[in-house]
Order: C-alpha cells, then sequence, then structure tokens
C-alpha cells in the first residue's frame, strides 16, 4: 500500500513536539507491514539545508499564486517529499512564529499551500507515484482532503488525525477567496462560526478521524476537552479512533544512547547513577539521596506547569531536587527561574530547546512529572517508561492510557508503572508527590516499579498494526 502523509513538522529535520516524533516514527513502522509512506513536509530552511541529492518530481506553476517545486529525497531511511516554495517557507523564525515569536501573518496561506500540494500529488502530480491512501495532521495540513474533495480528479480515502486540538486554524472569513474552493466548499465545510477553521473543514470531509489515545478519542466528545469542536466531532464519532503514539526505539535506547553518561538497561539498573550524577552536575544541583525530579516540556497551560509552580516549594522542603528543560510562556518561565534563584542547589532550570540534553534528562532524573492538563498522548512518559525514570502523570488522554498507577493492587501485582493524580490541580499535584517521596524511600519498590516500566511496550508494533488495518479498511471502502 502506498501513503501519502502531509505534515508540517518531522523529526530528525524540524521538531517543535511531538508531532513531529510521530511523523518520523510512524513510517518505519509501517514500513515492516508493507506500507510505503512518502511524507510531504514544507522547504523549511532547515529542512533545505539538510537534504541531498534531490530529484524534482513535480513543478506546480500555481501554487495560490506562486510556483513551487516537489522535491522527492531519502533521508535517514524516510522517503520525502519536499515541497520548494520560497516564498511561504524561506524566512527566519520557527516553523509557525516569527523571530519575535509572533505567528507569521501568513501561516493560512502557506499551509493552504502545503494541504494543496498533498492533494495535488493525491491527484497525481509525481509521474510514476501515486497514493493508495492520504493521511494528513492537525490543521496544518487538514486542507488535504478538502483540496481533494473539491477536485475533479476522483477523491482517494483521507484520514486525519488530530495531535492538539487546542490549535485549529482559525481564520478570517475574509481569507476563503483566496483559497481557490468552489464557494459552496464555504457553507459546506470550512464555515466555523462566521469564520474559517482548517480543522473543522479537514474533520468534517476524511473519511476517517483519528487522535493519539483512546481516552482522548472519548474526552474530545466533551465540552470540556472538545474546545468547540464536539459539536463536528459528535457528528463524525462512527468514524473516530483511538490509537496511542508508541516511541522511536532505536533513538530512544537507554542501552545504546550515545546522548548520555552511561548505558543500562532493566538487568543493570545500577549503572543508571552514573546519569544522575551527570545530570546533577550538570544543572549545579547539590548532590545527595533524595530524588531528582525533572521536567521537559513546552512551558504552557496545556502542561500545567503553573501547577508545578505552585508546589515547588513543597518539593524542595521534603528534600526533593527539581531540574527544569523547556520554553515556552515567558510568565511560566519565570516563575520557574524564580523557585531556581529561591532554591539554589535544589531548583535548576534550562530555558532552552535541546534535544540531547532530554536524553540525559530522562536517564538520570528519578521520576519525570508531567501534571498536564489534557494531553492527547504524550511522549516525555514513555522515553520515561523505557529509561527507568518514573512518570508522575496527570489522568488524562494518554498519560491515563500509557502509565499504570503505583496503587496498592498494582503494586502487589508488580504491574504499576508510575503515579497518577487526578484532580488535575496544585492539591493534587500535591499529594502525588508525596506519594513519589513515600515510594522513592521503598528501594524494592521503586526499582521493581522501574523494571517494570522498562518492560512496558512502548514501541510502534502494536499501533502500526491498527493504523494498518485502519489504512486497509478505508482502502478497501473506497473500491
Ligand atoms: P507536545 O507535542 O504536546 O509538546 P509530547 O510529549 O508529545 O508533547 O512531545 C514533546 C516532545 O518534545 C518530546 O519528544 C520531548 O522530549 C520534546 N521536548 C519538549 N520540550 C523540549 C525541550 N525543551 N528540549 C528538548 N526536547 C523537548
Ligand atoms: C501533540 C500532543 C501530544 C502528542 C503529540 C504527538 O503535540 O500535545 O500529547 O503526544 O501531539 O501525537
Amino acid at each position: 500500500m502506498k501513503v501519502l502523509s502531509v505534515a508540517s513538522e518531522m523529526y530528525p529535520l524540524v521538531k517543535t513536539g511531538g508531532l513531529a516524533d510521530v511523523v518520523g516514527a510512524l513510517p518505519l513502522s509501517l514500513r515492516l507491514h508493507g506500507v510505503e509512506t512518502r511524507t510531504l513536509l514544507p522547504g523549511y530552511p532547515a529542512v533545505m539545508k539538510a537534504i541531498r541529492d534531490t530529484v524534482v518530481a513535480a513543478t506546480l506553476p500555481d501554487l495560490l499564486g506562486v510556483e513551487a517545486r516537489i522535491l522527492a529525497v531519502q533521508h535517514e531511511g524516510l522517503d520525502l517529499l519536499v515541497l520548494d516554495a520560497p516564498a511561504y517557507f524561506d524566512r527566519p523564525g520557527g516553523p509557525y512564529i516569527d523571530t519575535g515569536g509572533k505567528d507569521h501573518p501568513d501561516n493560512w496561506k502557506r499551509f493552504a499551500a502545503l494541504s494543496k500540494a498533498g492533494a495535488e500529488i493525491a491527484a497525481g502530480a509525481l509521474r510514476g507515484w501515486r497514493p493508495d491512501l492520504v493521511h494528513v495532521h492537525d490543521w496544518q495540513s487538514a486542507l488535504t482532503p478538502i483540496y481533494m474533495r473539491y477536485a475533479e480528479t476522483p477523491e482517494l480515502p483521507s484520514l486525519i488525525t488530530i495531535h492538539n486540538i487546542a490549535f485549529q486554524g482559525q481564520f478570517p472569513a475574509t481569507i476563503f477567496p483566496e483559497l481557490g474552493l468552489p464557494q459552496h466548499a464555504y457553507w459546506e465545510a470550512l464555515e466555523y462560526y462566521g469564520t474559517i477553521s482548517y480543522l473543522k473543514a479537514g474533520l468534517t470531509v476524511s473519511h476517517a478521524l483519528s487522535t493519539v489515545s483512546p481516552s482522548y478519542a472519548e474526552e474530545i466528545l466533551t465540552p470540556e476537552f472538545g474546545m468547540g469542536l464536539e459539536g463536528v466531532i459528535a457528528s463524525r464519532a462512527a468514524d473516530l479512533y483511538g490509537i496511542v503514539n508508541g516511541i522511536d526505539a532505536v533513538a530512544w535506547n537507554p542501552a545504546g544512547d550515545g546522548l548520555i553518561a552511561s548505558d543500562f538497561n532493566g538487568a543493570n539498573l545500577k549503572k543508571r547513577a552514573a546519569n544522575k550524577v551527570a545530570l546533577t552536575r550538570h544543572f549545579g544541583l547539590d548532590e545527595d539521596d533524595g530524588p531528582l525530579f525533572s521536567i521537559v516540556s513546552r512551558l504552557t497551560w496545556q502542561k500545567g506547569i503553573d501547577l508545578l509552580a505552585e508546589v515547588v516549594d513543597e518539593l524542595v522542603a521534603q528534600g526533593g531536587r527539581l531540574a527544569v528543560l523547556g520554553t515556552g510562556d515567558p510568565e511560566l518561565e519565570t516563575a520557574l527561574l524564580d523557585a531556581a534563584s529561591r532554591h539554589r542547589g535544589r531548583v535548576a532550570m534550562t530555558v532552552a530547546y535541546n534535544e540531547p540534553l532530554s536524553h540525559l534528562m530522562q536517564a538520570g532524573s528519578d521520576a519525570l512529572i508531567v501534571p498536564s492538563r489534557f494531553e492527547p498522548c504524550g511522549l516525555t512518559q514513555l522515553y520515561a517508561l523505557r529509561y527507568g525514570c518514573i512518570p508522575i502523570v496527570a489522568r488524562t488522554g494518554g498519560l491515563n492510557d500509557t502509565i499504570i498507577d503505583a496503587n496498592e493492587a498494582a503494586i502487589a501485582a508488580k504491574a504499576a508503572t508510575g503515579i497518577q493524580f487526578s484532580p488535575v490541580t496544585a492539591d493534587g499535584l500535591r499529594q502525588a508527590l508525596r506519594r513519589a517521596f513515600r515510594l522513592y524511600r521503598d528501594e524494592k519498590t521503586w526499582s521493581q516499579m522501574q523494571k517494570q516500566g522498562m518492560k512496558s511496550d512502548v514501541s510502534w508494533g502494536r499501533s502500526a498494526e491498527r493504523y494498518v488495518s485502519l489504512y486497509e479498511r478505508l482502502v478497501s471502502k473506497g473500491q
């Protein structure tokens, strides 16, 4: 089977979050099931710089008023189609924001162009290759199924995956005439309370919808988590699937990770200690026997970082230390930097995006705190499991589906892999930390949990199979 995946980021070329990890790792697992994925990605400067030996696979003379090319290239085992459209993508800043931290003002056009290029490939723009199915991710590629629906060529089956419903690609209705769609598309799909929503449009016309965990698939049917789209999703409930993410088990392998101080596995956990020492020194923290907690995260409201800021004094008072790696909302950064200056030697923070350091954090800290208010899947808790780092997570979304709480029964059954807490409030988190301190002092139980976590199946294996059967169902329905 041939699949065109359309996405706005992909590890290792360009990453702002878990979406990139998924888009980069899933094709490798799908390949084991005979699925050939080609991924269409914008030609941001970082992408253009990294790729070599490209072949011009197609020229698009009028991509929303701009000439563009599609370059085919292999990169680190991935089969890429890069949308070379300098007017849209050759500029400083990140994929979505400029150097000043503001959204690029023409994001509506940049990602409509990406989506349209996807639809042109679906319609046969590449000589000798046409997909059987198109898989799009989040709002940035959500218009691909729309352009496919309103094209003259027969429509291929499409799947849209929601990685985060908080980002919907909502723009003023005045852009509509520039999208190159027939007038009736507005009322049929794009209109959203007098504006245009790319995500809503994609959810309306794609043949199937998925999100990245079973719990989140249920949550987004409710007003609390649906963020206004719960009605649209409810109308598509029969076509909605929840498939939990896996991780790239080669990039994230404590037994062979060049980015950590000492390799280890479940059978020689003692060797993990050298990583704790390295991490402690990296952050200039005190060296003692107490637990070292960590955070690796975007610093946003979604991630519950304000809750952490509220409990940090108690964490320190109980003898804990905290290392934070993250960037995000300036207020949250400041709150944590203040905590670090209040508690020198006990709390430290690196305000950066630092992939190598994120590996050492997983390998060297005792527990990773993930206090998210909502979490479609979450990947950091999966890396933590693999690295013998105990995840302390909010009971929501994918965190709920991937971590087994250390309640009495789970401990007795040797099934526990972490700590879950609910409600997701500062008090809830405080209680969870108290439990963590108690468990940490019980060395036998703690190391049993570490080993159990390291045995958890966090690979793409089963989830890739679920995608394959969904793809197959869609393709056979479409025939
Ligand atoms: P989200 O996509 O919502 O940010 P995920 O847990 O799915 O959450 O994925 C986050 C990804 O980004 C993980 O791979 C995590 O390790 C990485 N990450 C987040 N913040 C940082 C950071 N400051 N430095 C390095 N990696 C980070
Ligand atoms: C989003 C979600 C996160 C998920 C990731 C990859 O960024 O916030 O929970 O793990 O996408 O699917």
